[in-house]
């Protein structure tokens, strides 16, 4: 019995993180609900647990939130797009990655009925990311320019563990990328040091359940086909 206990525990922890990890999406459609400050500051907290490379922990997080927010998005508003520091894509994307990123463009737009020729609609839908989708709160991650690909991966582990831990508090959230073309305008805006390059953004919020863009359940690649076991 007593050998049985702390398994059970392990099983039932267990499924409680499957669930969290099954529910986390990317939600591109917020409620106005406002974010408490203290909240994001414990996730951030407790997303240090993260681990990294030598123990460097090579995140910095600029977060706004409520005001701050509104201020941000008016200052990016109507701004010309600047160059990438990095490119987001490599040149040319091939298969199968390629139809990985075309489809779930397709699925989302589907789930707004914007048809696939109406640029317009697409453009305007995009702007979005710039208004963090509506979330009242959002954060840009940072990394020191001279960092190496290692740490560009701990900055992945520090993101989703926030993501995951936003779920745990009921919140929801989407990392953007499409924060990373305007990294002077971001950069000057929290006068960060030169070192810093803007990595991307993440809108956080409470979902909007009824706005049918959340209704997008991305796809995934079976396991047999990224991996390979070896007996
Ligand atoms: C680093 C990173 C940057 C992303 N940038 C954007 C973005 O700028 N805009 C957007 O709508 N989605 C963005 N996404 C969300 C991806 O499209 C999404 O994670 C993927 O389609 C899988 O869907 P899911 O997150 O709902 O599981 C980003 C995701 C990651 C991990």
């Amino acid at each position: 019995m007593a050998a049985n206990g702390p398994r059970r525990e392990l099983q039932r922890d267990n499924m409680e993180l499957r669930e969290a990890i099954d529910r986390r999406m990317s939600v591109r459609a917020f409620a106005p609900t406002p974010v408490a400050d203290g909240l994001i500051k414990d996730m951030l907290t407790q997303a240090s647990r993260s681990p990294s490379g030598g123990n460097v922990q090579p995140w910095r997080i600029h977060v706004v939130n409520g005001a701050a927010t509104e201020q941000l998005v008016e200052a990016v508003h109507g701004k010309p797009a600047e160059e990438s520091e990095y490119p987001i894509y490599p040149e040319k994307l091939w298969e199968p990655y390629r139809s990985n990123r075309f489809r779930v463009g397709e699925m989302m737009y589907e789930t707004m009925g914007i048809q696939r020729d109406d640029k317009a609609a697409r453009y305007a839908w995009f702007a979005n990311n710039q208004k963090f989708f509506g979330a009242p709160a959002g954060l840009f991650c940072f990394i020191d320019r001279r960092m190496n690909h290692p740490q560009w991966s701990d900055l992945g582990m520090f993101l989703q563990t926030f993501m995951l831990l936003a779920i745990e508090a009921g919140l929801d959230t989407c990392p953007q990328e499409s924060w990373s073309v305007y990294p002077k305008t971001i950069g000057n805006y929290f006068d960060v040091p030169d070192e810093l390059m803007l990595f991307c953004g993440m809108a956080i919020g409470y979902r909007d359940p009824d706005h049918p863009v959340n209704s997008l359940r991305s796809e995934r690649t079976p396991v047999e086909e990224f991996a390979t076991f070896h007996r």
